[in-house]
């Protein structure tokens, strides 16, 4: 059940209490976006832990290794079970991100959330990745930031379920995989473009689907996020 990760894309926290409250026992995790974060912050986490859920917080973070740092302790203190840093922040940002996370956790005594690196958004194709110049295609891209992100001591990665294969390789089986870009079969792909089906992205090496629109603008959310989960058994 914890392998579905539900996107709460809302700028409200009303309209993200109602989503939760209808999901219900159906959903565990659930991943808090800038968008929500933005519009209200620290509330939507309490909401969630005092209901038992799991929340990773994609923030996405990127910036110079002190002050990333610094906002992943407080990120830890807020209750997180996973967060994310840009894998091309560098080596020295993930490590310094890693180390605040860990010695903030021992501090408090919690466990300490889950740490992962963004590699390329899903909603990229070739196309508008060449014009940002990076040498790499795609795959090797994520492959190698994914490898850096590992050696730097995180738990694992978000890419697209396209790739997820070559990372599990790349990586092993102890690494953490979380694909967004997943579309149940003939649903809107908004605006993603290497996706894959929530049972093809768990047979390529996801440890996690993010799924967002599909549930959270379906007709019936709750039964949305079943039929994904069954698809997944
Ligand atoms: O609605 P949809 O299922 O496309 O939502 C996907 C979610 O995953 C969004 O919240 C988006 O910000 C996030 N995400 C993504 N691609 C990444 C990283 C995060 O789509 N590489």
């Amino acid at each position: 059940m914890e392998r579905l990760i539900v996107a709460l894309d809302f700028n409200n926290l009303a309209d993200a209490q109602k989503c939760v409250l209808e999901l219900g026992d159906s959903v565990v995790y659930y991943k808090v976006g800038m968008e929500l974060y933005y519009a209200c912050g620290s509330e939507i986490i309490r909401f969630l832990k005092d209901r038992g859920k799991k929340v990773f917080l994609d923030l996405k973070l990127q910036d110079i290794p002190n002050t990333v740092a610094h906002a992943c302790s407080v990120l830890t203190e807020l209750g997180a079970d996973m967060l994310n840093v840009h894998g091309v922040g560098g080596a020295k940002m993930m490590k310094e991100a890693v180390k605040a996370v860990r010695t903030k956790a021992e501090a408090l005594g919690i466990s300490a959330p889950k740490v992962i690196a963004v590699t390329v958004l899903t909603s990229m194709d070739e196309g508008q990745f060449s014009r940002v110049k990076y040498r790499n295609s795609i795959p090797e891209q994520e492959v190698a930031l994914a490898k850096l992100a590992q050696s730097c001591g995180l738990d694992g990665v978000v890419a697209s379920p396209m790739e997820a294969a070559m990372i599990r390789r790349a990586c092993g089986e102890d690494f953490l995989i979380v694909t967004p870009g997943v579309r149940p079969a003939g649903a809107a792909l908004n605006d993603q473009s290497r996706v894959a089906t929530p049972e093809g992205a768990i047979k390529n090496g996801a440890t996690h689907i993010v799924v967002g629109r599909p549930i959270t603008q379906a007709e019936n959310p709750a039964a949305s996020a079943k039929a994904i989960l069954a698809s997944l058994n």
